[in-house]
């Protein structure tokens, strides 16, 4: 079980400080875990990145403990790079499959990311919501943060109805992410997300973050006014939302 050191609201958010970032994966996937025991069809909404690493492993060991099983789960990644093919080992649905989806019983079918290798990226973004919608919407949204407080690719100026859509990256968050590429050169220019509306109706959220790096963007989103210039404050108007970090994340609000 996660240890919580600090645990408190601001607006309408519960937040739970812990000690590192694998507690921060223990106490999010406990959420996690208990959820899909008492919803197996349970739709979800993942995010990639650094951050739900830690989750995703604890719940590949609820999974191989036989405490949960995926088979009847949904779910629905915030994002993906466009244009960008599966294999590809930098899109986020090989990484997905690399950190998780290779080894829980989850249903190929259950999983879904907007295509990405869609000629039209306004028609792909329309029928994500759409499938969004038929699944029921989404019970659980896992998400991570940006450094100018990004959730999914919803960079600043960011809407808060704003729905599926393609964006073009930052050259922050391009100079970011090209840890992960070769060269900055490579990292795509685009990606289909969810928008914050897609997000913001998600009936529960959890925003996960560490490091010290993530500091300013948690003070931000949880002391700045919501506009469409720090995205991350929206959660302040969710019903249902819990920020998890570690001492590091937290410590311009403690
Ligand atoms: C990715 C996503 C992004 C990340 C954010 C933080 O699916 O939703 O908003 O959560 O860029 O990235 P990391 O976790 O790598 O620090």
């Amino acid at each position: 079980m996660g240890i919580i050191l600090h645990q408190f609201k601001l607006h309408n958010i519960a937040i739970e400080v812990v000690d590192s970032k694998q507690e921060m994966g223990i106490r999010a996937a406990e959420i996690i875990a208990n959820k899909i025991i008492k919803k197996p069809n349970i739709v979800l909404g993942l995010s990639t990145g650094s951050t739900p690493v830690p989750v995703y492993s604890e719940l590949i060991s609820y999974y191989s403990d036989g405490v949960i099983s995926f088979k009847d789960v949904k779910t629905f990644n915030l994002d993906e790079y466009y244009p960008i093919d599966p294999s590809n080992s930098q899109s986020y649905q090989y990484t997905m499959r690399r950190d998780l989806f290779s080894h829980i019983d989850i249903p190929i079918e259950n999983i879904h990311f907007p295509d990405c290798l869609s000629h039209s990226p306004v028609e792909a973004s329309l029928n994500y919501e759409v499938l969004i919608e038929k699944s029921g919407g989404i019970d659980l949204l896992l998400g991570g943060i940006g450094h100018n407080t990004h959730i999914a690719f919803n960079e600043p100026p960011a809407q808060s109805d704003s729905r599926t859509r393609l964006i073009e990256l930052s050259d922050e968050t391009r100079r970011i992410n090209s840890r992960f590429f070769e060269t900055i050169e490579k990292v795509p220019k685009y990606a289909i997300t969810m928008g914050l509306g897609t997000i913001l109706d998600a009936k529960e959220i959890i925003l996960c973050a560490f490091g010290a790096a993530k500091s300013e963007a948690i003070y931000q989103a949880l002391f700045e006014k919501p506009n469409p210039n720090v995205p991350g404050a929206y959660l302040q108007n969710h019903q249902n939302c819990r920020f998890i970090l570690d001492q590091a994340a937290a410590s311009k609000i403690l």
